[in-house]
Parts: C-alpha cells; structure tokens; sequence
C-alpha cells in the first residue's frame, strides 16, 4: 500500500519523505486555509520535496471553471494530480483532465456507486472517506471493501486512495482490504511505530545496560 500524506506542513513532508514514508501528498482547501499560505506557493513548494503524485484541489463548482482550474494547477509540476469533487461537474472535469492525460483525483466519496462513477470517468484515484462515514455511524472501511470488489469484478484500473484515515488501525484495516494507497495526516503514519509492548521491552533493555554498564562505541 502507498502512504500519502494529508497535509501541507512543509516540515512533516520533508521529515516523513527523508523517511521514506511519503509516496504522494493530498491536500483539500481546509488543509490549504490552515498553512496559511497560498495554494500556488505551497503546492509549488511541496512538488519540489515530493516526487510522487501531488492533489490539488479546485476550488470552483461549475465544470467549465473546474477544468481551467485544474489545467492551471498542472501547470505548477508534473507530479501535480487534479482533485475535483464528487458532484456531476466534477465528473465532467475529470474525464476532460483525464483525457488530457492529468492525473485526476475525485475525492468526497461515500458511496460505492460514487466510485462506480468516478471510474468510469477516468479518475486516477478515487478517495472514499472513511472516517466521516464512522462519523456518522456507518462503517468507512465496508465502503472501501465494497469499491476494492467492484473495482476488481470489471478490473478498473482507478486506484482507491483511503482518506479521512483517523488512526493507525485504520491504516491496518486499509492494508488488508487492499486500498491501494491511504493518505494519513503525519500524526497518524507516526502512531503506527507505536506499541506498549515496544516501550515496555525497551525500558527493561535500557535498564540492564545501566545495571552492566555497557558501552559499543
Ligand atoms: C483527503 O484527500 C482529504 O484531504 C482528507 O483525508 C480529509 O480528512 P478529514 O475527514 O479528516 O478532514
């Protein structure tokens, strides 16, 4: 499974990639209002850390000023994926980037139908949002097993990008359904380095290296 981040902190981006933890960054407009900086100048500066696929999202509603949008924000790097809304227009201007041959990401997805849509469309990614499905209790993780198994029965190549990940064990449960890419804030890749077990077994390690006094360097 690919990680992507979902934020627009220039400083966890770089920690994460150095890591090698960072396949692709998404952002959305809420993510953008919070770095405080413009969506040209951030996205900008994130293409030039990250290599790999890059979303954007546009912030118009209607599909003629959506595919302006969204050919602008190509301009900015190749690795720049488009990321338009689940709505009809949004549709539209997913099969128009994508024919251009921009990579496309449609994200506020909730439903299997929704995916069904954005694949016929040519969407690159398609982002189901698990955790505002838990939200409102309905299970995210069903919907993402629904699409893997829609995608599967017709052999869609549009990739499932889970999103709105709240915790690492949604990360686990992402894994095993076979999301093909999650895309976590970088508090949540961090916590799945974390156990008890881990912090327990190494405080027992620390405290007979105090007890024997020994050194490797
Ligand atoms: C994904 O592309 C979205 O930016 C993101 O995952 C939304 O997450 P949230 O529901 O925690 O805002």
């Amino acid at each position: 499974m690919k990680f992507f981040v979902d934020t627009a902190d220039i400083a966890a981006i770089t920690e994460l990639n150095d890591l090698g933890m960072v396949d692709g960054v998404t952002t959305n407009p809420s993510i953008i209002a919070k770095s405080g900086r413009s969506i040209i100048e951030v996205t900008r500066e994130i293409c030039s850390i990250v290599k790999g696929p890059v979303s954007a999202e546009v912030v118009s509603l209607k599909a003629d000023e959506m595919i302006a949008e969204g050919r602008k924000l190509a301009e900015i790097a190749e690795n720049i994926t488009v990321k338009v809304p689940l709505t009809w227009d949004g549709l539209k201007t997913c099969k128009v980037l994508s024919q251009d041959g921009f990579m496309v990401n449609v994200t506020l997805c909730f439903s299997a139908n929704q995916a069904l849509l954005a694949a016929k469309a040519g969407a690159t990614f398609i982002s189901p949002f698990i955790g505002r499905l838990d939200d409102i209790n309905l299970d995210g993780m069903e919907l993402i097993a629904d699409i893997r198994s829609i995608y599967d029965n017709y052999d869609f190549k549009t990739q499932i990008l889970a999103a709105s990940i709240r915790s690492a064990n949604h990360m686990k449960e992402a894994a095993l359904i076979g999301a093909d890419v999650a895309t976590a804030p970088p508090a949540v890749i961090k916590a799945m380095a974390n156990h008890i077990l881990t912090d327990k077994g190494l405080e027992a390690f620390m405290k007979d290296v105090a007890a024997t006094g020994q050194k490797i360097l």
